[in-house]
């Protein structure tokens, strides 16, 4: 953690973001991760597009499968907003290190943690206090704390530190994050040498007008605001060093799947769209899932 700042390495410049600052966008977001964590998730549990699938099907689209969701603690089901399985994809092996960004309520953190076993460790990082807190008491109900540890950061903050882990799993956040490169180039700066990602996130496809991207930028907490073009979001994850990018699974949003994606992480905390407008991004709203690694032979200044 004892870093020297660096500065951030791009990402899209403010005049992108007319209606509200960088730092304001932000502030929204955990602000609302935050009060949504406090109050303790949602009643109805986990998104529809993530749950309790059949061992193959959930294999093939990046999902929980009904084992899975059998390990976790209720709570952290309650909390779980995210759009897929990282950790079903990931292949996580017993002794290794896994960081989560974006840990959340902390599900993917106890499915990362039964797999790297007693001999390796979950690392947990989250820029909301009240979900980094509920992610350990998440751990402690699973019996887990031992191959647990947390770290209350920005993503994007270079003072991530470098070199320590084997995997970053991520699960529906990096949508959320204005700077995308700066998340990408923490995410490589983090792993070792050969390490790997394994990311689930919301991302756009198709066309998409300006005027309808500005007016779901307006509400960047829900997960679609800050959702860019598919194919620049892959290439950002290039740019920064990751080679043998592989998608896994893709899945288009049905219009329930949608409505309920960009009012994350609910209602009562972010506003939800009209139906006319939700009907204009109907088809361009996916949850891609993929895998890259970073070199054998990189390592981070
Ligand atoms: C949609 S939730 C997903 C949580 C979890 N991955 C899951 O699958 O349930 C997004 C999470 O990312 C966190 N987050 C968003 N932007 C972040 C950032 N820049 N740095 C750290 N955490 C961030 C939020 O606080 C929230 O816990």
């Amino acid at each position: 953690m004892n870093k020297v700042k660096k500065p951030c390495c791009g990402g899209e410049p403010e005049e992108m973001f007319p209606k509200k600052t960088v730092t304001e966008i932000k502030k929204e977001v955990k602000i609302r991760y935050d009060k949504f964590a406090k109050e303790g998730g949602l009643a109805e549990g986990c998104c529809p597009l993530v749950g309790g699938r059949t061992e193959s099907f959930a294999l093939e689209h990046g999902l929980y499968s009904q084992e899975d969701l059998a390990l976790i603690p209720r709570l952290a089901i309650r909390l779980s907003r995210g759009c897929g399985n990282p950790t079903g994809f990931a292949n996580i092996q017993p002794g290794e290190i896994v960081a989560d960004f974006g840990c959340g309520g902390g599900i993917d953190l106890v499915l990362a943690a039964h797999k790297v076993g007693p001999t390796g460790k979950v690392i947990g990082i989250d820029f909301a206090p009240q979900m980094i807190e509920r992610a350990k008491q998440v751990m402690e109900e699973a019996d887990l704390s031992d191959r647990a540890e947390f770290i209350l950061l920005d993503i994007e903050n270079p003072e991530v530190p470098d070199n320590i882990a084997d995997v970053v799993i991520s699960n529906c956040v990096i949508n959320l994050c204005p700077c995308k490169p700066c998340v990408y180039k923490q995410a490589f700066d983090i792993l070792k040498p050969g390490g790997r990602l394994a990311i689930s996130d919301i991302v756009t496809i198709g066309d998409v007008s300006p005027k309808v991207r500005e007016y779901f930028r307006s509400i960047w907490a829900g997960c679609t605001g800050g959702a860019i073009p598919e194919d620049e979001y892959l290439k950002i994850v290039q740019d920064v060093g990751f080679d043998q990018l592989r998608v896994v699974a893709r899945h288009v949003l049905s219009p329930k799947e949608l409505e309920e994606m960009a009012s994350c992480p609910g209602k009562k905390f972010s506003p939800p769209f009209s139906k006319e407008k939700l009907a204009q991004m109907e088809g361009k709203i996916v949850s891609t899932k993929f895998v890259a690694f970073k070199p054998k032979n990189k390592f981070s200044l």
